[in-house]
């Protein structure tokens, strides 16, 4: 434990030399990895969250993230690595960086009682010298108005202030923003090579976290205030929802017209400046892309300002299961099934391929839709062997068994392809199913009648 006033310098050859220990809040799919980066360049590692399991799991050397093995763990605890609920023990860190969740509520306005409630949990252990960086996604102004404002107001008694402009003397808390902007299964784009966006409140914030990051990241790119960076974090999100709104849209169009969106976009895509190429599907899923930007529409009416692109985005996004159901209903009537009663399978319930993440996926409101039409709908998906309940959901049931030949996919009156995870052999679905509605276009390249694209 640091004691006295610490030096800049001081700080930043703490971090040079790694001695500088670091304590990462939130280890979830955000703050695990991140803390194994942290430990990969041997900083001692302290990791923690209130939820037990983890912490128990994580210290006998286990892992709850389907990519992380637990050799990874025991690597980590071979440089230090700990995971603990006591929050007393933030004191000891030099750098705390949090990463717990940003949910919306129902009436899509932001939770930010996990950020609330870790700020008051730690304020009373934080001390002057303490790097503190806010990575959670949230709307500008969330580092000022919560981060430091709880600082400032627990840390009164003590005499504990945030710094803001001076001299070599670390006498306050530095404080900054960082988004975290992984993309969970893409296996292209190495974490690290991800520049690290940084907001500091003052520049010694950010110029700390900017060396500590910079142990890890190859870039990183310094902002003038946690606001400019908060609101990085949103346009990228954003961008993302609107554009795939768009094509969810033109999805639409191009059924009617009978035109292969899929063939459109490729096409698009060949343009070497100005097109971006993103995807239509069953709508939106994660914790980012269908929450993030309802996060900023709720500030912008602070201002009031409607933000309309975002709202539009929105809505069509999450139309879509609605839509795909629509679908589903016609092209099982066109062969003379009704949809109430039918048999469906949904194959992979995750919000995208190759993740073991549930969150916000449009597969697990497909199901509640097909089920509320009467239809009888099973799922499959090689990450959840069960579904039980969640923030939006209860679906509260075991994965249909498949076999490897797929053969049972013959007693289903229809195989819904909601996530196309790689472990799936779609000839073989195409094969042995009687009718298949491919929201992925995972059967790209098949020539069958019994496809219907949606
Ligand atoms: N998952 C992603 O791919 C991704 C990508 C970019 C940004 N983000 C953002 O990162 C943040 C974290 O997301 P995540 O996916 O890691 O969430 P997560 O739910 O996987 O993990 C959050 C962890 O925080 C813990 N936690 C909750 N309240 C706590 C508290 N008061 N004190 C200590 N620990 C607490 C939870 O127990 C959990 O282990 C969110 O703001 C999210 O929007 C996520």
């Amino acid at each position: 434990m640091t004691t006295g006033v610490v030096q800049m310098t001081d700080w930043l050859e703490r971090v040079a030399t790694r001695t500088a220990r670091v304590g990462i809040i939130g280890l979830g799919y955000v703050g695990l990895p991140l803390t194994l980066l942290f430990s990969e360049e041997r900083f001692e590692v302290t990791g923690f969250d209130i939820d037990g399991a983890k912490v128990a799991r994580l210290n006998t050397g286990e892992s709850y993230i389907h990519r992380i093995e637990p050799a990874h763990i025991a690597a980590a605890q071979k440089h230090g690595f700990r995971a603990t609920a006591d929050f007393a023990r933030i004191a000891e860190m030099d750098a705390v960086l949090i990463c717990v969740p940003t949910p919306l509520n129902a009436d899509h306005s932001p939770d930010m009682s996990f950020v609330v409630s870790t700020m008051e949990s730690i304020a009373p252990y934080v001390r002057a010298g303490q790097l503190i960086v806010l990575e959670s996604t949230t709307y500008p102004g969330t580092t000022e108005e919560i981060v430091a404002e709880t600082i400032e107001r627990v840390g009164v008694e003590r005499g504990v202030r945030v710094l803001r402009g001076g001299g070599d003397e670390l006498d306050g808390v530095l404080v900054a923003f960082s988004p975290e902007r992984e993309d969970p299964g893409n296996l292209v784009t190495p974490r690290r090579e991800i520049p690290k966006v940084i907001g500091g409140v003052d520049a010694r914030a950010a110029q700390a976290a900017s060396a500590l990051y910079g142990t890890v990241f190859q870039r990183t790119v310094l902002m003038s205030s946690p606001a400019a960076a908060e609101m990085t974090k949103l346009l990228e999100n954003i961008y993302r929802c609107v554009n795939i709104a768009l094509v969810n849209e033109l999805k639409q169009l191009c059924e009617r017209m009978e035109i292969d969106v899929w063939e459109v976009i490729e096409a698009a895509a060949t343009k070497p400046f100005g097109f971006q190429a993103f995807y239509p599907g069953p709508g939106v899923g994660g914790h980012c892309i269908p929450v993030d930007p309802f996060y900023l529409s709720w500030k912008a009416q602070q201002y009031g300002f409607a933000s309309r692109f975002i709202e539009l985005a929105g809505e069509v996004n999450e139309s879509m299961p609605a839509y795909v159901v629509e679908r589903t209903k016609q092209a099982l009537e066109h062969r003379g099934v009704a949809l109430k009663g039918a048999k469906v399978l949904v194959l992979g319930v995750a919000y995208k391929r190759d993740v073991d993440d549930l969150r916000e996926s449009p597969a697990l409101r497909i199901i509640e839709l097909l089920a509320g039409s009467g239809a009888e709908v099973e799922y499959h998906d090689p990450f959840f062997p069960e579904v039980g309940h969640g923030r939006h959901y209860a679906l509260n049931r075991r994965a249909y068994p498949l076999t490897e030949g797929m053969t049972e996919l013959g007693g289903f009156d229809c195989v819904l392809i909601a996530t196309d995870h790689s472990a799936y052999d779609f000839e073989r679905v195409v094969e042995q199913a009687r009718l298949v509605v491919d929201t992925r276009n995972a059967a790209r390249g098949i020539a069958s009648g019994k496809i219907v694209r949606c």
